[in-house]
């Protein structure tokens, strides 16, 4: 989603800007610009739809400039164009601006009442003009502008009669700043700012900041100062990279058992055949006395959450379910004191999962985050919480974040069955399981080549279903996300027995099933579901531990056995690879799929 940053220096800005607005385009973005202050005071813009690397390409060489800011837009209101890239400039101002201003139309007849005219059809022009506007020193000047808006921001603001600062401010879209030497950065995202600094400030919603080349300083919306305390950060610049990889996507799946092991490292405990999680902030008397779980996420962090949900229930017999987080925050929720919320997120920055945490301890729930952002906006706002320490995702589509999430949910469920009633002899069996993971991860990369020519196949048809009963069905809940998301295909999950009570009737020769079926209680009613598939001609392939008679499936992708509990998370890599190589024969744009954001940080 928008990205921004912005810098304050004595380095020519617009090389920075341009590295920084790179690094965000993993978000998602549809166009993109930069503002600079010349030498001589005057404001410089370049903006165009499409993609940075035809916006630096256009720049002429004499483009150069002292402070600046710059953007990556994913259009919310106004389509992508030229005129609705940011920044949006009014007289010597400029702005950038992630979020939206829910009082925009109030707002903007104010200000063409009073003469103003705007150039684009964006809500965030509206903040140009009110700053420009008030005609008085630009922190005072964003502050008041700020008082008038309502709705979320992320700004960096530019002023051509200030040049030796930037505002920037924060409600509800996040703001850092990077502090260094004798230079400072902006950027709504960490990886703007890895290239440059390690030292960071993580500002709060309603403060503002004005960014000089030696400092910062911080205020509420009413003037009064802040103080922060800047923080290191462990960021590898690595991972920004993709390694030789075609596609961050292929590289993250590839890094997934290193991050297993990272996930598992010193939160296995031996001598009690249990898990500790340090974040969890609870004794064992409050863990004993947890009387439901409750998970809450989008997406594929939703996805991941059902499978954790399951991994809870079976471990800890303790009733547990997931659900869309933007659909809980929306039903006014029956929030009980005995229930644990977790709130799951890649990012820490998806918007409706941070409303949904908001509204939990609003009213006084427990929130558990699961998070892979250190320092982002849901681990804050959350009341304890378990990192998932599985590094950057830049590719849009979760893929190791949501193994890892996976797995930090079987420690969950280790740690609060050892806790209820699950044995010491199943607590190790369990821990062994886990401690296998990363070498079985390893064992179903090691069969890249055979999943991407079912891949090929798959992709000669205009869709597919993906069925799975009880511990399959998250698994193919995920598959499913994963395949349309990539390969554009349509692509949808159902729970196996389900399939004969309407989904049926779309079964036959031009419609595949991918059925996730392990080596478990239910293995002989899968099988007759393939069966069903089978009698109106479906194509079918099984991802699961046994291979099917010849006649029940045409491809067969093997998944080394684990403890039954723990199959889910390992059925569910090669679906990561299946989708990747269908998005890759069809000659997608693996790694920035159309219309999706990596973090989607509006309603
Ligand atoms: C967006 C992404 C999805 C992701 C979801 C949740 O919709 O496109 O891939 O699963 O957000 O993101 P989060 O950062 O909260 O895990």
């Amino acid at each position: 989603m928008c990205g921004i940053v912005a810098y304050v220096g004595s380095r020519d800005s617009v090389p920075v800007l341009l590295e920084g607005l790179a690094r965000l385009e993993y978000r998602g973005y549809d166009s993109a610009g930069l503002a600079v202050l010349g030498r001589s005071g005057d404001l410089r813009i370049r903006k165009a739809k499409g993609r940075v690397a035809d916006l630096a390409a256009e720049l002429p060489a004499r483009f150069k400039g002292g402070p600046g800011i710059g953007h990556t837009r994913w259009a919310t209101h106004g389509e992508p164009s030229d005129a609705n890239a940011h920044p949006h400039a009014v007289g010597p101002v400029a702005i950038v601006h992630n979020g939206i201003i829910e009082n925009a139309d109030e707002l903007r007849t104010g200000l063409v009442a009073r003469g103003a005219q705007f150039s684009s059809d964006t809500d965030s022009e509206i903040l140009a003009h009110l700053i420009a506007e008030a005609d008085t020193d630009l922190e005072e000047a964003v502050r008041s502008a700020l008082t008038q808006v309502v709705g979320t921001y992320g700004l960096a603001v530019l002023d051509a009669r200030q040049p030796d600062r930037l505002v920037v401010a924060r409600n509800g879209s996040p703001v850092l700043l990077g502090i260094g030497e004798r230079e400072m950065f902006a950027a709504s995202d960490l990886s703007a700012l890895v290239r440059y600094t390690r030292q960071v400030v993580h500002l709060d919603d309603g403060e503002v900041a004005t960014v000089q080349a030696d400092g910062f300083r911080t205020f509420t919306l009413d003037a009064q100062r802040t103080t922060k305390q800047p923080a290191v950060i462990e960021a590898d610049l690595g991972s920004y990279e993709a390694d030789g990889h075609a596609h961050f996507m292929h590289k993250e799946i590839h890094e997934q058992p290193q991050v297993v092991e990272r996930v598992l490292r010193g939160r296995l405990d031996e001598r009690f055949n249990t898990a500790h999680l340090g974040g969890l902030k609870m004794d064992a008397r409050e863990a004993r006395g947890i009387r439901r779980v409750k998970i809450l996420g989008c997406g594929s962090a939703y996805y991941a959450g059902l499978l954790g949900a399951q991994l809870i229930e079976e471990m800890a017999r303790i009733p547990a379910d997931a659900e869309a987080a933007s659909e809980f925050r929306y039903r006014n929720p029956v929030v009980e004191a005995d229930t644990l919320y977790v709130g799951v997120s890649q990012s820490g920055e998806t918007y409706d999962t941070l409303a949904a945490v908001q509204e939990l301890t609003r009213k006084g729930g427990r929130v558990l985050g699961v998070v892979n952002t250190v320092g982002s906006t849901i681990a804050r706002a959350c009341d304890a919480g378990v990192y998932l320490h599985a590094g950057p995702e830049v590719s849009v589509t979760s893929t190791k974040t949501f193994t890892a999430t996976a797995t930090v949910f079987a420690l969950l469920a280790l740690h609060l069955g050892r806790i209820h009633d699950l044995s010491t002899a199943d607590g190790r069996r369990i821990s062994a399981g886990l401690r296998a993971l990363p070498d079985q991860i390893a064992q179903v990369l090691a069969m890249e080549e055979e999943i991407a020519s079912v891949a090929k196949e798959l992709a000669q048809y205009r869709g597919m279903f993906f069925v799975g009963r009880v511990r399959g069905w998250p698994v193919a809940r995920e598959g499913a996300q994963k395949l349309k998301e990539v390969s554009y295909l349509h692509a949808e999950a159902y729970p196996a027995s389900e399939l004969k009570h309407g989904p049926l009737a779309l079964v036959g020769p031009e419609l595949p099933t991918v059925a996730v079926i392990p080596d478990d209680e239910l293995v002989e009613k899968n099988l007759s579901t393939l069966g069903e598939i089978r009698a109106r001609r479906g194509r079918v392939a099984v991802v699961g531990h046994s291979a099917p008679d010849v006649k029940l499936a045409d491809d067969f992708i093997a998944v080394p056995k684990n403890e039954p509990e723990l199959d889910p998370i390992l059925l569910s890599v090669p679906l990561q690879l299946l989708a990747y190589h269908a998005a890759v024969a069809l000659g997608n744009d693996v790694d920035r799929p159309r219309n999706l954001a990596k973090s989607v940080t509006v309603e």
